[in-house]
C-alpha cells in the first residue's frame, strides 16, 4: 500500500513508519520539525526509515495550505494523521498555535483529501478529550463537552471536523484516542522521559499532587499495532466513522510509577512534591473493548516490562553520560 504519515519524524510517527516499511508498504512522510523539541532528535527518529528505498520524506508545515501542492496531488491508499502540537501544559501558554497546527492543519489535510479523492484517514486523537470524566474506565460514548485544556479542545475540534468531512465527502475516518504513550523515542516533555533524565542526572524527581493521579500508560508497540489494525479495518470497510480508545486498560498511579522505576533501576532516588498543574486530569483509564471488538486490539506489554525497555533505550542513548 501507498501510505501517507503526517508527523512522521515524531515519537509515534517514526515507529509507525518503521513498522509499515518492514511490512513492505511505501511511505510518504511529512514533518516540519516543529521546535517543540529538537530537530536532531527527530532526525534520529527517522534515520532508519530515511535509509529505506520505500521512504519519501517531505519537510513542510501542514498549516500552510499551499505547501500541500508539494505532494503533487499524489493519491494514497491510507493516511495516518499524527502531526500536531502535542502536550497539555504548553497548550495553556500558547493556545493559538495549538489551534492553528491541530485544527487548521487537519482542515488542510481534509481539503487535500477532497481534492485527490482519497477516502481513508486514521486520526491521532487523545484521551485528554475526556477531561475529568467521572465514569471510569472512559468509554467512547462518554460526554466530552468539557475539555480542560486548549490541547484537548483542539483534538475534540478535529474529531468534529473529521465528522463533517465524513458526512459531506464520504471520507472514512477512525479517530484513535491514544492514552499516554511511552517507550523508546518518547517525547522528552512527557513524565517518564523527564523522570529518567532527572534520575540519570542525580536530581530528585518532581511529584505533582499527592502521587495518586494515574495514567493509563500504553507501550509504543501496542499503540503502533492498534494504529495499523485500525488502518486495516478502514481499508476493508466502507462508510466508516468511528472514535476508538487505544489504551492499556490498566492505569498506574504516580507513586507506583516511582516504585516501578526504583525496581527496574534497582536504585533509590529522591522525590520533591509540587502542586497539581492546571490542565492535568486526575486519572486516565481506557475502556478498550471497542478497539478489541472492531479490529482485535489487545495490548501485550505490562508497565514494568515497558518501562524496563524504555530505560534500556535511554541508557543506550546516553551511554557514557548517565550518572547511573
Ligand atoms: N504521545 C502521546 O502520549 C500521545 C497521546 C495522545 C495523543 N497523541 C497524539 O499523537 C500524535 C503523535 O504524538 P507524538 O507523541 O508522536 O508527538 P511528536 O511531537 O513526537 O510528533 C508530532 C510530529 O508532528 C510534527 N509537526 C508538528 N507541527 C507540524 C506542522 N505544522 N507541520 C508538519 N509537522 C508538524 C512535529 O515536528 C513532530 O515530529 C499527536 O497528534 C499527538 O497529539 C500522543
Amino acid at each position: 500500500m501507498k501510505v501517507l504519515i503526517t508527523g512522521v519524524a515524531g515519537f509515534i510517527g517514526s515507529h509507525l513508519a518503521d513498522t509499515l516499511l518492514g511490512m513492505g508498504h511505501t511511505i510518504y512522510g511529512i514533518d516540519d520539525f516543529d521546535p517543540f523539541y529538537p530537530k536532531e532528535i527527530k532526525l534520529k527518529n527517522i534515520a532508519g526509515a530515511a535509509a529505506h528505498p520505500n521512504f519519501h520524506f517531505f519537510e513542510f508545515d501542514i498549516t500552510e495550505k499551499n505547501n500541500w501542492d508539494i505532494l503533487g496531488k499524489e493519491k494514497f491508499d491510507l493516511i495516518y494523521h499524527l502531526a500536531a502540537k502535542a502536550g497539555v501544559r504548553p497548550s495553556i501558554e500558547q493556545p493559538l498555535s495549538y489551534l492553528y497546527t491541530n485544527v487548521e492543519g487537519t482542515l488542510n489535510l481534509l481539503e487535500y483529501m477532497r481534492s485527490t479523492g482519497d477516502t481513508k484517514l486514521v486520526f491521532a486523537s487523545s484521551s485528554s478529550i475526556y477531561g475529568n470524566c467521572k465514569t471510569i474506565p472512559f468509554s467512547e460514548s462518554a460526554l466530552t463537552d468539557e475539555p480542560i485544556s486548549p490541547y484537548a479542545f483542539s483534538k475534540k475540534s478535529c474529531e468534529l471536523l473529521n465528522y463533517n468531512y465524513h458526512h459531506l465527502y464520504n471520507i472514512d475516518i477512525i479517530n484513535l484516542r491514544f492514552f499516554t504513550v511511552y517507550g523508546p523515542r518518547q517525547r522528552p516533555d512527557l513524565a517518564i522521559h523527564k523522570f529518567m533524565n532527572r534520575i540519570s542526572a542525580g536530581q530528585p524527581i518532581e511529584i505533582y499532587g499527592d502521587g495518586t493521579t494515574a495514567r493509563d500508560y500504553t507501550y509504543i508497540e501496542d499503540i503502533v499495532s492498534g494504529v495499523i489494525k485500525a488502518g486495516d479495518y478502514l481499508a476493508g470497510h466502507k462508510n466508516v466513522f468511528e472514535i476508538v480508545n487505544l489504551g492499556n486498560n490498566a492505569p498506574v498511579m504516580l507513586m507506583d510509577m516511582v516504585d516501578t522505576f526504583k525496581k527496574v533501576l534497582n536504585t533509590d532516588f529522591a522525590t520533591v512534591r509540587k502542586p497539581m498543574q492546571d490542565g492535568d486530569v486526575d486519572i486516565t483509564y481506557a475502556d478498550i473493548s471497542k478497539a478489541h471488538r472492531l479490529f482485535g486490539y489487545q495490548p501485550q506489554t505490562s508497565f514494568e516490562d515497558g518501562l524496563a525497555r524504555f530505560v534500556a533505550w535511554h541508557q543506550a542513548e546516553h551511554a557514557g553520560t548517565a550518572a547511573i
